[in-house]
């Protein structure tokens, strides 16, 4: 693998022509995806700025041009008119050394829309010449030729009660119809994670701190929490945040994780009581830095879109020189008391046929590259393969046992294994047992939705030529099988 120097992970980007081979080069990989975003080039991690706006979905990704490497961020601008389809816009939040406060990197946000304009909160990651790091809170507009317009002076300064790690600007608009609020991630000076709170009564904003968000029970649970949000979904709040240093029950070695606590908000106190524990949003193995669109009209719901990756993993595309795509969207929902997550309703369209699908001499069933998958159960336990070979035989296992009810994920079979640190296997144990998988594969990913939302399971995988195919053992009464549309094109904008 690349070792890459200081100089190069930071290089700032003066002509995307010098993209231009990076570029010919990455859409050769077998594992460019159909329907997932992914990088023009480079690396992608967290999708930013995730909003309603003008009569279009935009989503922004963090976006290091140069390589698979967490080296200078940029923004990366996509839009969709249906969360399927979507379309490069190119590169947005441009880090360039002249404005200092981001000099290395744009680091992440959200978006909100004011008087009908497009502003874009992110942290500019600021390094002096120590390389130490200063964090600032800055603003950028969406500008009418679709450029960014930076404000001139970042909105937040680091805040001196804590650590460097202090990012994420997430805005929550007038909750108590008297200040907004924006929150940041942070890590308190004796390394605990946390949130940090500031207000102001209009937007974009003159912020003084309000404090630091009080969660009883939590105040020692990791040592940094990444990407925070609080949606209000119903009559529920849902604090949202990536604790990182820290390891969590069946999650093998990995310390980072993404999920959620429910709740309820006082932004009087600015504390949060939570009804329950911390829960991961996805049991699979590449889910991370969460996010909510913004600016959607129905109160009920959230609609998220999440990194398919982990910070501090590797992936074999790194040594092709690309590394990373973002999950599909989904929606969220409170259901008794319990947070559900379904793929958007808008995905049915990405169907193309239904497959009348055969069976080879050995029961295998032949996989397209890009599918969705749906399996309805009767009682009893039940084993597919995915990504087996034409004799059934490895691949990755989801095995479901009715005696306890536990459904296990294991890709320990797959002929490409990668960080395996974090462990092989994952399993849940489910309230009712198992009625319906939904599962969706395309090139390199792949996303199961278990009993309409009750949990889903995202992982990256890396099949070979001959890891094409499906084996079901079991009592499953109903399969169906789509081959998916293409919904990204390999658009060379930047
Ligand atoms: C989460 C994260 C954020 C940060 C961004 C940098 O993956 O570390 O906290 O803003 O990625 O790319």
């Amino acid at each position: 693998m690349k070792d890459w120097t200081k100089e190069e992970k930071y290089r700032y980007l003066k002509d995307p022509q010098e993209l231009k081979e990076l570029h010919e080069k990455t859409i050769c990989s077998k594992y460019r995806q159909n329907y997932h975003i992914q990088p023009v080039t480079g690396l992608l991690n967290d999708p930013n700025g995730f909003v309603w706006f003008d009569g279009k979905w935009h989503l922004f990704y963090q976006w290091c041009p140069w390589g698979a490497v967490h080296g200078l961020k940029h923004w990366y601008h996509v839009v969709s008119d249906d969360l399927v389809t979507w379309k490069n816009l190119g590169l947005f939040i441009k880090p360039d050394g002249i404005y200092e406060y981001d000099n290395k990197g744009a680091f992440s946000g959200s978006a909100v829309v004011i008087d009908n304009e497009l502003y874009l909160y992110y942290t500019g990651n600021n390094r002096d010449e120590n390389f130490i790091r200063h964090p600032y809170t800055c603003l950028a507009k969406l500008g009418a030729d679709g450029k960014e317009i930076k404000w001139p002076e970042p909105l937040i300064c680091p805040n001196p009660d804590y650590t460097e790690h202090q990012r994420d600007p997430k805005i929550i608009e007038k909750p108590d119809g008297k200040y907004n609020y924006l929150i940041l991630g942070a890590q308190t000076k004796k390394m605990c994670g946390s949130v940090i709170i500031y207000k102001s009564d209009e937007l974009p904003g003159e912020w003084t701190f309000a404090g630091e968000l009080k969660v009883p029970g939590f105040e020692q649970f990791g040592g940094m929490w990444e990407c925070p949000s609080i949606e209000h979904i119903e009559n529920k709040d849902i604090l949202m945040f990536c604790p990182q240093f820290i390891k969590l029950p069946g999650r093998g070695d990995g310390t980072n994780h993404c999920g959620y606590i429910i709740g309820e908000m006082d932004w009087e106190t600015l504390t949060f009581v939570p009804d329950g524990d911390f829960e991961v949003f996805d049991r699979g193995f590449d889910f991370y830095a969460a996010s909510c669109a913004n600016n959607i009209s129905d109160k009920n719901k959230a609609i998220m879109i999440a990194w398919m990756g982990l910070s501090g993993a590797t992936y074999p595309t790194d040594e092709e020189e690309w590394s990373g795509c973002l999950t599909l969207p989904r929606e969220l929902t409170i259901d008794n008391g319990k947070l559900v997550e379904r793929p958007v309703p808008e995905l049915i369209k990405l169907r193309n046929e239904e497959l009348k699908y055969t069976e080879n001499a050995l029961g295998c069933i032949k996989l397209p590259e890009a599918a969705e998958i749906e399996l309805r159960f009767s009682s009893g336990s039940c084993d597919i393969n995915m990504f087996t070979d034409a004799q059934g035989e490895g691949g990755i296992a989801i095995r479901y046992n009715d005696e306890d009810k536990e459904l296990i994920l294991d890709r320990s079979g797959m002929k490409t294994r990668f960080n395996i640190d974090n462990g092989e296997e994952r399993i849940i144990k489910l309230f009712k047992g198992l009625s319906d998988l939904r599962i969706f594969i395309d090139k390199s990913s792949i996303e199961i939705f278990v009993n309409d939302g009750e949990a889903v399971f995202t992982s990256r995988v890396f099949p070979t030529d001959e890891e094409n195919y499906m084996m079901i053992k079991g009592k499953n009464t109903f399969s169906k099988i789509w081959t998916l549309k293409s919904a990204v094109k390999e658009e060379f904008v930047i």
